[in-house]
């Protein structure tokens, strides 16, 4: 086959049949866990004013290096969002919903990253967000329905790493003592985490360069600055996984590549993938976010999902198949089409999925049309069947073989036969 002559951008992918399919399952089986749990779906834009995302912080890789700015025809600074969270916020303040607000979204998101296997320019996310409550059993209830929905996939190898980063405040005394022990040995660390260190030094202890692994190693511990009030926050979070059964692994070092949390943090590992980009979920709480966006203060807990890597440890476990067949019938018909025409509607209209073959092609042609379509039933209409009004049933698949119906008793045959 020639080169085509235009490939999808870097970073992007065409998603064909059957995992389109498949995708649009994964999103049927989120909304079944999370609408259970009292959340409802949030369709926000694709892109927001650019200081939307600028309140995730400018320090963060996501909107240093990673934002698809422009500028459109009307002279406004916008930008393809990178995550939801921020846009879930910016239209809580623009709709003020009353409080509890628990909401879900499914969709696109766009960062110019380093495009590689599971990392990619465009990708799907699904998430949740809930809004009001300080609760620390809404924390654990934002990570249980994750948890739940991993499990509705089949998925059986996931790891979830728990950490509090404390309030605002405990943050702060913990970046300071980071910021203090890394400058104190500047010298170890790699070129680029030496600048990290100085503007924002949480995001140093996420390196994975072997250079830094000894200092990230010695560097104090987040557990260690926390509040009594973030720590008893913390407490109850850990203790209510524990009472649902939700096995947990406290992760000191977990900061994740957003600046708007504060205390609960977390993220769901697959233990299929190597670590670099084995992440296939994460959230937590971001109390502060709201007020920053210019919204009343108002607390803030979710997750977001990544379903490429989702699907991809679902590939790794031999879970959440794709469909094997795009039809459950193929009508062939050598009498002109007329019937074709006729009986595939009425197939679609009782709920089949049904598709016949095109053009005046003989029935040697036809069937094996059938054959690929990968349909598990052939209705076959030739001269002998219209003179007699029935059709012919042929099972492409199992040996069964093949039966005359009558033609108003098809419908009925295949449903029953194909349940
Ligand atoms: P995040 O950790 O940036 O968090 O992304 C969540 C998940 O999206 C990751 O664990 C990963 O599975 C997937 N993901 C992220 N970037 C890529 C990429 N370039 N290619 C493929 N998959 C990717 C957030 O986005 C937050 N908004 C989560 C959140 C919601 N926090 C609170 N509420």
């Amino acid at each position: 086959m020639a080169d085509p002559i235009y490939r999808a951008p870097k970073g992007t992918h065409d998603v064909l049949w059957p995992e389109s399919a498949r995708r649009r399952a994964l999103v049927g089986v989120f909304a079944d866990v999370v609408e259970a749990a009292g959340y409802t779906e949030l369709v926000p834009p694709m892109f927001e004013h650019v200081e939307v995302f600028r309140r995730l912080g400018d320090t963060t890789d996501v909107v240093r290096k990673e934002m698809y700015e422009f500028e459109d025809r009307g002279g406004r600074q916008i930008a393809l969002r990178p995550e939801q969270t921020a846009s879930i916020v910016r239209s809580f303040g623009e709709h003020r919903p009353a409080l509890p607000w628990k909401a879900w979204y499914a969709g696109p998101n766009f960062r110019y990253e380093r495009a590689q296997k599971g990392r990619f320019r465009q990708f799907d996310q699904v998430g949740i967000e809930a809004l009001g409550p300080e609760d620390a059993h809404l924390d654990v209830e934002v990570i249980a329905t994750a948890w739940r929905f991993y499990e509705c996939l089949g998925l059986q190898k996931v790891t979830l790493l728990v950490n509090s980063l404390g309030g605002s405040e405990d943050r702060a005394r913990y970046v300071s003592a980071l910021h203090d022990h890394f400058s104190a040995n500047l010298d170890s660390l790699s070129e680029d985490s030496r600048t990290t260190a100085s503007t924002n030094p949480l995001r140093v202890l996420d390196s994975n360069r072997p250079e830094d692994a000894d200092l990230i190693d010695s560097a104090p511990s987040m557990l260690d600055h926390l509040s009594d009030e973030a720590a008893g926050h913390f407490e109850q979070v850990k203790v209510a996984l524990t009472s649902l059964e939700i096995p947990f692994t406290i992760q000191p070092r977990l900061v994740r590549g957003l600046d708007y949390y504060v205390r609960t943090t977390f993220e769901f590992t697959s233990e299929v993938f190597e670590a670099a980009q084995n992440a296939i979920g994460g959230g937590g709480r971001y109390d502060g976010l709201a007020e920053a966006m210019g919204a009343p203060p108002t607390p803030g807990v979710g997750f977001a999902i990544g379903v490429d890597r989702t699907l991809m440890a679902c590939d790794a476990e031999g879970v959440f198949e794709a469909p094997d067949t795009p039809v459950d019938v193929f009508v062939v018909d050598t009498t002109g089409g007329e019937a074709a025409l006729l009986v595939t509607d009425e197939l679609r209209r009782s709920g089949l999925r049904a598709d016949r073959s095109w053009g005046e092609r003989s029935m040697k042609a036809q069937m094996r049309a059938a054959d690929r379509s990968g349909a598990a039933m052939a209705v076959i209409i030739g001269d002998s069947e219209r003179e007699s009004g029935t059709l012919t049933l042929r099972d492409l698949r199992g040996d069964t073989g093949q039966e005359s119906v009558a033609l108003s008793s098809i419908t009925e045959t295949l449903l029953a036969r194909l349940k």
